[in-house]
């Protein structure tokens, strides 16, 4: 699993493109970041918590919690916008003007290579935290050139939901390939007015990324190789993205789901539009709710995702609490920090919002494996999902990635064209 650390000298530190960061096996598990770091992280008093939308609703509480017991730590939640790509272009701006408004950033597992590598955020002393309990893909992600910046608080794997009363009614069962779940749409769909066939996030940001990433993969592809290189003009890589492709053509994939985001999507199918959707952990609290929000709860299950010859492979997402170098209370900072990650409250956050906790052993807890049924085929996604690329330059691989799975599907370029141009833009952005 040891990838190949390959950097890219330029100019400046900003905008050198490093590859392969995400080389396992660090033995640095003592003071990850030696005396200096825990130097630098000294200051008690009121911090912020810098997060995008909370769409799971229960950081307030969490936070809450840590507030009554530190009446002179209190913690401020700073929301950030909902989509991945804002979020992170307000924490970029915030740590260009070295502004001390950011303490804690919950930042995006994609982001720790730009932060870490502009020292924007402070490397953490790994002994400090539990991380030998933490599942190890989730860890490797907080991770640059075997220095540990971010912890995991929240994990993130794809799956398919979809609509168990209807399948049933229709003798069809869970589809674990793309042509299963056309034929289930096939069959189901016509019957049900107002019910579409399939959506994920569709929208033009960071979840087209993971969408595009997972039908390509799903498809046998690759996006950029562990050794680095990117490798979308394939065979595969068309056929992943002809699903999606195709979806939008056939209307499989409903016109206005590309214009999805997770909640768009979220609501879509808590209102019975959807027959299948690929979505994140959290929606699983939510469409389960019987306070009158989801038309779906008990109508529901929850299934790997789909791929062209058998099962299909997730995105790595979820996010990871790191500190800012140009805050003051760092002291406070670890120690809230140390606070979240700590098995209680993954435990409780889990149970009020179904939210991927990263600690493993949640997975086989029996109690919590009777609420969420998902959670055993959950882990094995976390465990197995692929990563996207741990570079410096992310933003600019996303976007290209971004521009040519959207194009494609809004029929403005062809797959083959889409494929060949995003090629040849990611061989640009990753060349030494
Ligand atoms: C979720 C994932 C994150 C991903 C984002 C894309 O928040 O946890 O990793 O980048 O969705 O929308």
């Amino acid at each position: 699993m040891v990838a190949q650390g390959r950097v890219v000298r330029g100019a400046a530190l900003a905008a050198t493109l490093v590859l392969g960061v995400s080389a396992c096996g660090s033995s640095d598990s003592g003071s990850g970041a030696s005396g200096q770091t825990q130097a630098a992280l000294e200051g008690v008093g009121p911090i912020t918590l810098v997060t995008g939308k909370d769409t799971s609703g229960n950081l307030q509480n969490q936070v809450n919690g840590w507030n009554q017991l530190h009446p002179d730590q209190q913690v401020k939640i700073i929301e950030l916008p909902e989509n991945a790509d804002e979020q992170r272009q307000q924490m970029v701006q915030n740590a260009t003007t070295k502004s001390d408004a950011y303490t804690v950033l919950n930042l995006d597992v994609i982001w720790t290579a730009e932060f870490a590598a502009n020292q924007w955020v402070e490397a953490l002393p790994e002994s400090e935290f539990p991380l030998d309990k933490l599942i190890p893909a989730t860890v490797e992600t907080g991770k640059y050139f075997n220095k540990f910046y971010a912890v995991p608080t929240t994990s993130d794997g794809g799956l398919l939901y979809y609509r168990k009363d209807l399948l049933d009614a229709a003798g069809v069962k869970a589809p674990t390939t793309w042509s299963e779940l056309e034929a289930a749409c096939a069959k189901v769909v016509p019957a049900n007015p107002g019910l579409s066939c399939y959506a994920g996030q569709f929208e033009k940001y960071e979840g087209l990324t993971v969408n595009f990433s997972e039908a390509v993969n799903s498809a046998g592809g690759t996006v950029v190789g562990d050794d680095g290189k990117p490798n979308v003009n394939t065979a595969e890589a068309k056929k992943g993205l002809d699903f999606l492709v195709q979806g939008v053509k056939s209307g499989e994939i409903p016109q206005k789901a590309r214009t999805f985001k997770e909640e768009e999507g979220r609501r879509a199918f808590q209102a019975g539009e959807l027959l299948f959707h690929r979505q994140w952990p959290y929606q699983y609290a939510k469409a389960e709710a019987t306070d009158g929000s989801s038309q779906v709860a008990g109508k529901f299950a929850v299934a790997p995702l789909p791929g062209l010859d058998g099962p299909g492979a997730s995105t790595l997402g979820g996010h990871n609490y790191a500190i800012s170098k140009f805050a003051k209370n760092k002291k406070s900072a670890l120690d809230f920090i140390k606070y979240m990650v700590d098995e209680k409250q993954q435990r409780e956050n889990l149970e009020k919002t179904s939210l991927a906790p990263t600690w493993s052993s949640l997975y086989d807890d029996p109690a919590l494996v009777q609420k969420f049924p998902y959670l055993t085929e959950l882990k094995k996604s976390i465990d197995k999902a692929k990563k996207r690329p741990a570079v410096v330059k992310y933003q600019e691989v996303s976007s290209a990635i971004q521009e040519a799975a959207y194009g494609a599907m809004a029929g403005t370029t062809t797959s083959e064209d889409a494929l060949k141009s995003l090629q040849s833009k990611l061989e640009e952005l990753t060349k030494q």
